[in-house]
């Protein structure tokens, strides 16, 4: 890249960086929902639905406008949200909730890099736990049930008959409600060690109706309890924990017989070259200021970050008495590995 195109690629990412606020905005005020399927609106109107000051709304979607997220029509002085970038919004802006937490970690961070401390998980405001939880829910709901967990050998047939499933790390709880929901004869159980996550898990599953077969818990994953498990899934949060090697040889001491483990990673790769894409430049971005912090500040024998590569993984997992190990589907944005003693 020459000196003119670095510039242009700076000035870009810029003025996408100013810009995450005022997605996080529309999100939270619910500006893009009071434009989905309405077609051309005036500031006034879109202010009245979203129950904002038109003042503001209008300048929100001169912002919106110069994102090409919203069309302008000037002859008659309008906005739209088109169809398709209202289906996209619905799903994709948990990433847009985290950026308030995450910047304001800026100054721990500083910090943390001088010291090599960490900066632990439950750091962190509430909008990175509920961002995290939007950021990966749809890719949960489009593959966990329909390709993920059939690609499991033997999983399906047996949660058909019932079963006992721990999802551990589950935070809010998407995953595990999905499974349940999927499978009624099963059984459920959602573990984290943080307590607002488990809390917030609880009171969506009562929602759902979910409360009888569902339960959450706080628990470490390097000792969560029960025994029998037919199935034990690890959702994009085996990174995250100092201890790996330990949550995975208390897996496999809970594993029934022939039980399976699921474990969710980012598709990234250890060879940095390999993220120059936005997907791994996100999730290589997030890892500096998130994840690699959190698993620092759990003072455990390794901190891998999101970004360590199949074969460390692997090796903590045979070293767990865990040995069997499968690619079970590969997306763009995740790798789901088959796992079994
Ligand atoms: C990136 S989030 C993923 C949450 C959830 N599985 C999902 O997919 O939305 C990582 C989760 O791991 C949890 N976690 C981190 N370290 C843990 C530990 N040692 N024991 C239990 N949970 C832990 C965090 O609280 C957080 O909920």
């Amino acid at each position: 890249m020459d000196q003119d195109a670095f510039l242009g690629r700076v000035v870009t990412d810029n003025a996408a960086a100013f810009a995450g606020l005022s997605v996080s905005l529309g999100a939270r005020l619910g500006l893009y929902r009071a434009m989905t399927g309405r077609g051309p609106m005036t500031p006034a109107q879109l202010a009245a639905e979203a129950g904002t000051v038109e003042r503001y709304a209008a300048e929100w979607l001169a912002a919106q406008v110069a994102g090409e997220y919203v069309l302008y029509d000037a002859a008659t002085a309008t906005y739209e949200l088109p169809d398709e970038h209202a289906a996209v919004l619905a799903d994709l802006t948990g990433g847009f909730t985290m950026l308030q937490s995450l910047y304001q970690t800026e100054d721990a961070l500083v910090e943390a890099f001088r010291t090599g401390d960490g900066h632990g998980w439950e750091q962190h405001s509430a909008d990175l736990f509920s961002g995290v939880a939007d950021f990966f829910r749809p890719g949960y709901d489009a593959f966990l049930v329909q390709e993920w967990l059939p690609a499991l050998q033997g999983v399906t047939e047996k949660l058909a008959g019932g079963g006992l499933v721990a999802d551990v790390g589950c935070g809010y709880g998407y995953s595990t409600m999905l499974m349940a929901e999927a499978f009624p004869q099963a059984r459920f159980r959602g573990f984290d060690f943080h307590a607002p996550s488990v809390e917030a898990a609880r009171r969506t599953a009562r929602e759902r109706g979910l409360s009888g077969r569902v339960s959450f818990e706080v628990a470490s994953a390097a000792d969560f309890p029960g025994e029998g498990y037919d199935l034990v899934t690890y959702f994009d949060c085996l990174h995250d924990l100092g201890d790996p090697g330990a949550a995975l040889r208390r897996t496999e001491k809970v594993l029934a017989a022939d039980g399976s483990v699921m474990i969710v990673e980012p598709n990234t790769s250890g060879d940095p070259a390999r993220s120059i894409n936005p997907i791994g430049r996100s999730f290589a971005a997030v890892s500096v200021v998130l994840c690699l912090p959190a698993a620092i500040a759990q003072r455990g024998p390794v901190a891998l970050g999101n970004h360590a590569g199949e074969d460390v993984m692997r090796a903590i997992a045979a070293d767990a008495g865990l040995g069997s190990w499968r690619v079970a589907v590969e997306t763009v944005t995740n790798r789901i590995y088959d796992v079994k003693r």
